[in-house]
């Protein structure tokens, strides 16, 4: 190749921003040479490291935009640990079908025992894939649109989130809505129904949303839109942070656990 055609290759890569085939392009000919592998072979490499590393980069941003506090997997969930998760209906959310179908997930239960890994699990399952997704802690969110509201810019920050096919909202219940909170909130609700999804966490059963709300009727119109197209995920067994507990011996054994523990 003579220095002419090198440099304006080099320099082409640089402005296309073809930055891994302009890194690896000088090694990897080499290799090819000595190695006889032909054009198209040497082509098909170099564009396939490209697509790697841009799609390895742009599953970084994507994952550090969705501002999960904590990263969860599936791998790390025992699910011996939660006999009332049924394997089928966990499968069924991983395949990502609901995000398809812009449907929504509701994962109830007690403190502890695994809602928000798994909504957080779910959401880089969806990152994996190629999704855009967004946590939100529920109080933040609310917050957030209340200041949006008070901007007169909640339908632009509404229009904003609907660039995440998959909301994650946290801690449905923790903390009580404001009564504009609540008609912020049902906006998002109502904006988002059909179109994208939403995965809830909350430690309140359905009929005790209306207190979350402080007004049932917003309430059920918030439960109407969200559970028309749902899977309800409903955890009902012993808080893992208990049985972390119970490992290092703050508490003690229960008589099944002490039988686990021996096998
Ligand atoms: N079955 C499990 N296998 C492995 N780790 C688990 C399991 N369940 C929960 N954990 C871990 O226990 C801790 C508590 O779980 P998590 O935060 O998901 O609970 P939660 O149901 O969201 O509780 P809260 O209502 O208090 O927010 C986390 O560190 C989580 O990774
Ligand atoms: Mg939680």
């Amino acid at each position: 190749m003579s220095n002419l055609a090198y440099e304006r290759l080099h320099h082409n890569l640089k402005a296309m921003k073809l930055l891994t085939v302009d890194s690896i392009l000088d090694n990897y000919l080499e290799m090819a040479a000595k190695g006889g592998l032909s054009t198209i072979e040497v082509l098909d490499h170099l564009i396939d490291q490209e697509t790697k590393s841009r799609n390895a980069h742009d599953l970084s941003v994507r994952i550090r935009v969705a501002g999960f506090p904590v990263k969860k997997v599936f791998e790390d969930f025992e699910f011996d640990f939660q006999p009332s998760l049924d394997a089928s209906v966990i499968n069924d959310l991983k395949s990502l079908r609901f995000i398809r179908n812009a449907e929504n997930v509701v994962f109830l239960g007690p403190p502890g025992v695994g809602k928000t890994h798994l909504a957080i699990a779910l959401g880089m399952t969806a990152l994996n894939a190629g999704f855009r997704v967004r946590f939100f802690n529920a109080s933040d969110l609310v917050e957030r649109l209340i200041k949006a509201n008070r901007q007169d810019r909640l339908e632009e920050m509404i229009k904003k989130l609907a660039r995440f096919q998959l909301l994650i909202v946290d801690e449905i219940g923790y903390l009580p809505f404001s009564k504009e909170g609540a008609h912020a909130f049902f906006q998002l609700i109502s904006q988002r129904y059909e179109t994208r999804s939403i995965a809830f966490t909350s430690n309140k059963s359905y009929g005790e949303w209306g207190e979350i709300f402080g007004d049932h009727v917003i309430a059920s119109a918030v439960l109407d839109r969200i559970l028309h197209h749902c899977t309800t995920i409903n955890i009902k067994g012993e808080s893992y942070r208990l049985k972390e507990r119970r490992r290092v011996g703050i508490l003690p054994h229960t008589t099944a656990e002490k039988v686990n523990w021996r096998d």
